[in-house]
């Protein structure tokens, strides 16, 4: 079998948070239905030390403005149940929403992070919106990358980072604990996987990702970035466990091999429309979730690359 230590690590530790019940985040999750994103901040019981996954920017395309409502009932939990924010963690840079890390890190304290193969993706962003000047591709913009097998602490919970690149290739999860926050790659057993028709995205890679994640214990609790509510389904989900996913998710269950899943996700992407927020999220995400510099009139512009997509 092929060695991976930062996934034995990471099951070594949800496996430690399993039997002791020390080391298991309480998680709290904020649902965005604009964009169907799914925020969560999961914090240490013992000290009340907190991070913060995968943060909403409201953002009113039309009238180009931005605003706060999500962020805010974020901010108004943290504060009424008096967390201290040590992280603002991006599972990656999002085409779908625009994050809000950079407003809660103000408001809350804490390091914004993401993974390190981040620097790629705003390569390739850097040349499609043709910015040199202002804009460095080098991931200075965040506090901290995280490589593969990386761990940190929420208070006294450990927790491991997992590169899981094929929605994106900067695509991490974050185990903090017994709970495992995926980003786009598996969605709810009823809905599937992430599509990987972005720039760099690659179905075969997003399979060997899932597969990996998929051998953290059954009982590892599952948190998702997004879900659609599958037909059949009226509430919207993003809590399951690895157990569930192995046996019932519809894309990549227990079973299904790389080439089934690459023809069908192959097949499903090509029917995906451009995500209604692509342009503006990935300027700002790759940004860390800023906006671009003011102009001499004290105005921040956004681009619309032509023909691109
Ligand atoms: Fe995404």
């Amino acid at each position: 079998m092929q060695q991976d230590p930062p996934l034995d690590r990471a099951r070594e530790q949800v496996e430690h948070a399993l039997v002791t019940e020390s080391g298991r985040p309480v998680v709290k999750t904020f649902f965005d239905e604009a964009t169907f994103t799914a925020s969560h901040v999961a914090h240490d019981p013992a000290t009340g030390a907190a991070a913060i996954i995968d943060s909403v920017m409201d953002f009113d395309q039309a009238a180009g403005r931005t605003s706060w409502k999500n962020a805010d009932r974020i901010l108004d939990y943290v504060r009424s149940e008096g967390l201290q924010v040590q992280w603002l963690l991006e599972t990656h840079a999002h085409a779908d929403h625009l994050s809000a890390a950079p407003y809660l890190q103000q408001q809350l304290g804490g390091k914004i992070a993401i993974g390190e193969q981040i620097r790629a993706v705003q390569q390739r962003f850097a040349t499609i919106f043709n910015e040199h000047e202002a804009f460095s591709p080098d991931g200075s913009q965040f506090d901290r990358l995280f490589a593969d097998g990386d761990s940190f602490a929420v208070g006294t919970i450990e927790a491991t980072v997992l590169h899981v690149p094929g929605h994106t290739p900067a695509d991490v999860a974050y185990v903090i604990g017994d709970a495992a926050f995926v980003g786009d790659t598996m969605f709810m057993p009823d809905y599937g996987s992430a599509r990987c028709d972005f720039p760099g995205g690659c179905a075969r890679q997003l399979y060997g990702s899932i597969r990996r994640l998929t051998k953290l214990p059954d009982a590892t609790r599952v948190f998702l970035c997004h879900d659609y509510k599958a037909p059949k389904r009226d509430s919207f989900a993003w809590e399951t466990t690895i157990g569930e996913e192995r046996a019932n998710n519809m894309h990549v269950r227990d079973g299904v091999d790389e080439e089934s899943f690459v023809q069908l996700r192959t097949t499903r992407d090509a029917t995906l429309t451009v995500p209604k927020l692509l342009l503006p999220a990935i300027q700002v995400n790759m940004r860390a979730g800023r906006l671009p510099p003011a102009e001499e009139n004290g105005a921040s512009y956004l681009k619309i690359p032509l023909n691109m997509f």
